[in-house]
């Protein structure tokens, strides 16, 4: 069995604020284990907590609770210096927008983790021209961040994140602002690194095909796990194939869509209980009021008609549960 790359246990993230909508718990307790040269997408709707969940797990942002293990160091124990080496060695992050330093060029901004690691600045320049001739940048090594479109820039930042051989890559939407044919070609150059040097990948993604690059997607909604699908995960309808989670403390999260077909919230009696198998029967499912997905997204009033979509198509929200109307 592969070595553990990356472990997170019982995390929490809350988000603080005053504001009259008070504080937002982003992430609810999640577990997560990721063998040595895994590829493993976290997929489910906007403000789930996917891009919280990938700044806990790099060391960007401490949660409010729990522990994240890199390459068997726990650190949320470790300095800050500490941390940093760690991260330097370790893992390469791909946000979803700002990963450029505006007051470097390319070729500057691609060679800067390098040269924090104490390679010589002629070398280090050498190799990050190397690195944006294979993203298809050689042309545009001297521009400024600002003289670039989003997807060039995104390609700099990918030179960037590959330029220290990191073990571990953490990539939030990496292919999100890049146009169908860059967006191909970034994701062979990912294949070939996971499949030819090990590279493991915990990619965020609304994609088909960098879903289907990995090897297993987990599903978050609402700051948790809720299943788990396998290589040929459709993220356009996750209620196919799915495993659903129970986690050590026995807590399973239904996803909505389930929910809806078992008849709502409510009371459930256990029947038929045994070894790999459980069985629900509703009790007072009808006095608890039933519930089913909304018919308008509260946010952007979309009209979901006869359609069982569990994101909105136009603004990507979590659908929500309403009471019926009976
Ligand atoms: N800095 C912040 N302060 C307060 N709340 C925040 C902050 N950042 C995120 N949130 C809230 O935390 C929840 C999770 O946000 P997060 O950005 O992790 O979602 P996401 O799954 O990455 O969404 P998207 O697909 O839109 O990128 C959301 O409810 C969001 O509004
Ligand atoms: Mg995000």
């Amino acid at each position: 069995m592969a070595d553990t790359i990356l472990e997170a246990e019982g995390l929490y993230h809350v988000y603080e604020s005053k504001a009259e909508d008070g504080n937002v718990v982003a992430l609810r307790g999640l577990h997560i284990n990721m063998k040595e040269g895994e590829a493993i997408a976290v997929v489910g709707p906007s403000g789930s907590g996917k891009s919280t969940l990938m700044k806990c797990l790099g060391g960007l942002m401490k949660p409010s609770a729990g522990s994240v293990t890199l390459v068997n160091k726990n650190m949320t124990r470790l300095t800050g210096h500490e941390l940093v080496e760690l991260r330097q060695k370790t893992v390469s992050f791909i946000f979803q927008e700002g990963n450029l330093l505006p007051d470097l060029n390319a070729r500057d901004n691609v060679a800067q983790p390098l040269r924090h690691q104490g390679v010589k600045s002629k070398k280090a320049l050498a190799i990050a021209d190397q690195m944006l001739t294979r993203l298809g940048m050689a042309h545009r090594v001297h521009a400024m961040p600002s003289m670039l479109s989003g997807g060039e820039q995104q390609r700099v930042a990918i030179a960037r994140a590959l330029i220290t051989q990191p073990r571990l890559i953490l990539a939030d939407e990496p292919t999100g602002a890049l146009d169908p044919v860059t967006s191909r070609e970034v994701l062979a150059l990912f294949k070939d690194l996971h499949e030819n040097d090990g590279v493991s990948f915990l990619l965020v993604t609304h994609s088909k095909e960098v879903a289907a690059f990995a090897d297993r997607s987990l599903e978050l909604r609402d700051g948790r796990f809720v299943a788990e699908h396998g290589e040929n995960v459709d993220v356009e309808d996750l209620s196919r194939d799915r495993e659903l989670i129970v986690d050590d403390t026995g807590t399973v999260t239904l996803p909505p869509d389930i929910l809806v077909r078992l008849g709502g919230a409510g009371r459930y009696t256990v029947g038929n209980l045994s070894s790999g198998y459980i069985s629900l029967q509703g009790e007072s499912v009808e006095s608890l009021g039933k519930m089913v997905l909304a018919q308008t997204c509260p946010a952007c009033k979309h009209e979901y008609g006869d359609s069982d979509d569990q994101m909105c198509p136009s603004c990507g929200s979590s659908r929500p549960m309403v009471e019926a109307k009976s």
